[in-house]
């Protein structure tokens, strides 16, 4: 089997190149990146010689042309991929992300190629702290940032073309990943390097938002369980059932790098600020035996720090980049 994995220089792209050479090793990869500032080739360390790297952009149609007939199938990740930047500048957000997703749908149709769509839970908008329900792949859609709204936009373009031109193609909705080689404009890094560097964490509002958040490999696991056994038309829901509020999340950061549990500071709120994800992946554990093996959240982060710390020995980050008081903007 050929895939071609669009993002794959990116967080959770090159976590599931590296799972996939790991667990299926005659798989052949050909990864399209356009490296963007989120794009590292240091992410595919030690498995580069494995995989043929393209850098490109997934809107360069003529590139498609030639990539797209040499694959079984398309695994799109690449995207604009941060809240944060889609409110300063959301343009890029809506080219990358929905115009993308079109030259992509549109090579696969002409060349019987199945895509599989990297979708995300922010699609459904939030839910309130009290809330009993959790998000189902029935759920309506109702994106509340540029970013999400890109990605609801997008989803609903592969929806489209399965139903009127019968495109092979799934969709999963994943909650929040975490795991090496995320960017550090993200929570869970931009944490971890502040605080081990002596400066204060950021908390945006309050710390009450909830994430459910889910290993990495998790995510890759249920990809390919997806490939492997999904429906062609449906869409999949991996979370981990492991909701943890902002606050918790960084008193586990403090107390694992032996800080104080009030070494932070509370900045000014994300405008728009979804408030709680959470979705209920039964559906997508029965259908597809897919369940995700790390099963508590702090022993998967404690597992994850030293990655980091290691990053900010290197000397690669740029602290100047994420240490101003609100949201960075890595564009
Ligand atoms: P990321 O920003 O770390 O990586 C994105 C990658 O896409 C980068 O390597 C970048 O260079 C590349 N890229 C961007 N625009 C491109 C273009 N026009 N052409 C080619 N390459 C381009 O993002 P991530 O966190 O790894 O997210 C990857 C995907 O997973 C996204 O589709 C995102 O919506 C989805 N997702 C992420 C999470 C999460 O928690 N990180 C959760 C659910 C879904
Ligand atoms: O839910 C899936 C989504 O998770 C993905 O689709 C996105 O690509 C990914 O970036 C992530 O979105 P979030 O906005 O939830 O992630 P982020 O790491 O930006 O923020 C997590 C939470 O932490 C959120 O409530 C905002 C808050 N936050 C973030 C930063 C960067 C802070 O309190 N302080 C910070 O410094």
């Amino acid at each position: 089997m050929k895939i071609l994995v669009t993002g794959g220089a990116g967080f959770v792209g090159s976590n599931f190149v590296h799972r996939t050479l790991a667990t299926r090793p005659w798989v052949k990869i050909i990864v399209l990146d356009a490296l963007t500032y989120s794009g590292r080739m240091a992410n595919l360390h030690g498995v580069l010689e494995s995989i043929e790297f393209v850098r490109g952009d997934v809107r360069d149609r003529l590139l498609l042309e030639e990539l797209v007939p040499r694959v079984d199938a398309v695994v799109h990740f690449a995207a604009e991929s941060h809240n944060d930047n889609s409110l300063k500048n959301p343009s890029i957000f809506l080219e990358s992300n929905i115009l993308g997703t079109y030259s992509l749908i549109d090579s696969c149709l002409r060349h019987d190629v199945r895509f599989h769509q990297i979708s995300t839970d922010e699609v459904y908008g939030d839910l309130s702290l009290e809330d009993k329900i959790r998000f189902t792949s029935d759920s309506a859609y109702n994106p509340s940032s540029p970013y999400s709204a890109s990605k609801a936009a997008a989803d609903m373009l592969v929806r489209a073309w399965v139903r009127s031109f019968e495109l092979r193609a799934t969709i999963s909705n994943c909650s929040n990943n975490y795991g090496p080689r995320q960017h550090e404009e993200k929570f869970i890094p931009r944490t971890i390097l502040l605080a081990a560097s002596g400066i204060k964490p950021k908390i945006y509002g309050t710390g009450k938002n909830v994430r459910d958040w889910i290993h990495v490999d998790d995510h890759s696991d249920g990809v390919w369980a997806i490939l492997d056994r999904g429906q062609i038309g449906r869409t999949y829901l991996l979370g981990a059932n492991q909701e943890r509020s902002n606050l918790q999340v960084l008193k586990y950061i403090l107390d694992h790098l032996g800080l104080k549990e009030d070494f932070f500071e509370c900045v000014a709120d994300r405008p728009g600020h979804d408030m709680r994800y959470a979705l209920d992946a039964s559906k997508t554990n029965k259908e597809l035996g897919w369940e995700p093996q790390h099963r508590n959240f702090e022993d998967g982060l404690g597992g994850i720090i030293d990655h980091y710390l290691e990053r900010l020995d290197s000397g690669e980050v740029d602290l100047s980049k994420i240490s101003n008081n609100g949201a960075s903007l890595g564009l």
